[in-house]
Order: C-alpha cells, then structure tokens, then sequence
C-alpha cells in the first residue's frame, strides 16, 4: 500500500499534483495575506498590534502592545480634528503619534504630514520612530504597500502621495503648504510656540488636523493658554489629560520613589496628577506652592500673629 503511493508520488501523476498542491497553498498564502493587509486598512490598532514593532530600552524589540491610555487617544485623535494632550513624561505618547502617522501613510493616498518639534534633533528622532516600525515589517506588507520614494533623516513619501515631514519649529515648515495632519510635539517648549500656532492655524482651517502633545512647562505660555482655552470651550481643540499613572507598570510606589528624587515642582511637572498640578506648580516657580498651601490652612482671620515654620514641610500659627 505505501510503496504504491510512493510509485504514485513519483510518477508524473504525483509531481503534478504536488505542484498543483504547492500553487493552492501559495494562493491561499496570498489570500491570507490581502485579508489582513484589509484587516490592517481598516483597524489601526489591529495593525499596531500585530506588525508594528517598536524598540522598548529594557526589552529591546517588541510588539506594540497599546496601553489603555494610548488606545484611549488613538480612538480622541481619529474623533477629533483638532486635539490636545497634557500629559506625564515618558508614557509613550511620541511613539504613538509616530507610529499614527506611519499608518495614516502607508494605508492611505495623497496625505501630506507635518511633525514639528522642539529641535531638530528631536524631529529625526521622532521620523526615527516611524522609520523603525516600517522597517520591522514584514516583507510581504512592504511589497503589498506603496513603494517608499523618499528616505532621508527628516522626510518619508511614498508612491500613493503621502508623506510626512519632521522639522523643527523654528524652521516654519507648514507655511503655505495644505497638510492633511500637523503633529506638534511638546508644544509648551517650543522656542516659538506662537509663531508655530499661526502659521499651522490656516492649515487647520481647510481642513487639515492638528495633534498637539506637551507635558507642561509653568503657566502663563502660550500652550497653558491653549491647554485652558480647549478646556473652557474658547478654541476647538479638544482636551486630554494623561497623569503619571497612565502606564500600567507605574503605582504608588514608583510614584513615592519619584517623590523622593525630584524637588516638588519637577515632580508636578514631569508627572503631574492633575491639570491643574502640572501648570500651577510646574516651570519653578519662585514661591514654594505646597507651603503656600499648608500656611493658607493655618490662617485664621480677624487674629493677630505669625506664621511660625516648624519643619520643611510645616508651619504653625503663632499669636
Ligand atoms: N505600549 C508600550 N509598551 C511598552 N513600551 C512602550 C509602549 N509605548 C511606548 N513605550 C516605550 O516607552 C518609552 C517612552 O516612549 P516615548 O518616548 O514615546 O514617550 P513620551 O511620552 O513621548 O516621552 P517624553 O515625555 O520623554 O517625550 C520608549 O522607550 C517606548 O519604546
Ligand atoms: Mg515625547
């Protein structure tokens, strides 16, 4: 019985069917691969998820497993046209927008993305991010996707028209262009935020979106007025906050440790609790807010006497 399936195999019967056999799996291959390349067209997070690597400083490469907080955001940018992020440090939010930005590229014709930055060193850092999510990929999605036109430190395009550009502030680079999507990233370090703003507010105008990102830097900028302008409904952006703990591995006790290795006013603006934390208390400001607090409980009004500080941290009242 075996060694007649064998003889089977070999004959001319056998070989055209193995080779008939070989071009099934190939086009089912090719079948698999277009339902997800659609899967990945339609669902950002599913394409984010399941082929878009990003390089984690302890774990090196790895999947981009999306936080809650940062699907939360992906969800308020594709809602909104014009977003604004307060957010804590280090929570993963330049590699989400470059990995955004990737997407919207790649899968879509004809957009035109401008990122600008603090500096332009931060600006290839942040194309960086969406140059090594494209070149983990796999082969297959590249050769389905549009050819890669342009390569170089500050631009990606490719042959469906999009591309994305990443440049400093200072250099002006929304000026009379009609960008689909402008990311501005640590908006409240901008060395020129205002001038930033007017020359993006017109692309935003006809039709283009704006994804503003910052942790804050003290009150009374022009981000701050941004930031309490989306929030009192006084602009169209939309606001979000995004404290420290929005990553899962950060608790109370990272927070204590933080706590203990930053004076008060770096710790309330690198990972505030609160809005109103990060800008009240953030960009040193010359009065220590926190002692300001503690003596404003111990006045009593109508009485006579002194504020009498009887350790670092506290203070009593005194006739
Ligand atoms: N979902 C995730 N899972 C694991 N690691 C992540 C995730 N998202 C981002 N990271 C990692 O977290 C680190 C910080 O990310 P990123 O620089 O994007 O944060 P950020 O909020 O822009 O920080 P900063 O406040 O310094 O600008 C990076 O090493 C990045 O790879
Ligand atoms: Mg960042």
């Amino acid at each position: 019985m075996r060694g007649g399936l064998i003889r089977l195999l070999r004959s001319g019967i056998g070989k055209s069917a193995g080779i008939a056999a070989r071009c099934v799996m190939s086009r089912l291959g090719e079948l698999r691969q277009e339902a997800e390349w659609r899967k990945c067209v339609r669902s950002e997070k599913y394409f984010l998820e399941h082929y878009w690597y990003i390089a984690h400083p302890a774990e090196g490469r790895i999947l981009f497993r999306l936080r809650k907080a940062q699907a939360e955001a992906l969800e308020h940018w594709g809602e909104y046209r014009y977003s604004l992020s307060l957010k804590a440090r280090q929570i993963g939010w330049t590699t989400l927008v470059a990995a955004h930005q990737f997407w919207l590229a790649f899968f879509h014709a004809d957009q035109n993305i401008i990122d600008l930055s603090r500096t332009e060193r931060e600006s290839v850092l942040l194309l960086r991010k969406s140059k090594y999510g494209f070149s983990h990929m796999p082969r297959w999605m590249v050769d389905r996707g549009p050819k890669s036109l342009i390569e170089h430190q500050q631009k990606m395009g490719f042959a469906n028209g999009s591309q994305i550009t990443s440049m400093p502030s200072a250099s002006d680079p929304a000026r009379g262009e009609s960008a689909t999507l402008v990311v501005v990233d640590e908006w409240a370090f901008l060395p020129n935020a205002e001038e930033a703003w007017a020359s993006i507010e017109p692309v935003a105008d006809v039709g283009g979106r704006i994804i503003g990102l910052s942790t804050a830097n003290g009150s009374g900028n022009f981000f701050h007025g941004l930031w309490v302008g989306s929030t009192t409904g006084a602009n169209k952006f939309e606001p979000m906050f995004f404290p420290w703990s929005a990553t899962e591995d950060r608790g109370p006790a990272w927070y204590e440790e933080k706590k203990q290795s930053m004076l008060p006013w770096q710790l309330a603006q690198e990972y505030p609790t609160t809005p109103e934390e990060a800008f009240v208390k953030s960009g040193n400001p010359v009065f220590d807010l926190d002692l300001l607090e503690e003596m404003q409980r111990h006045v009593r009004f109508g009485e006579s006497g002194y504020l009498h500080r009887v350790s670092a941290r506290a203070v009593e009242f005194r006739r």
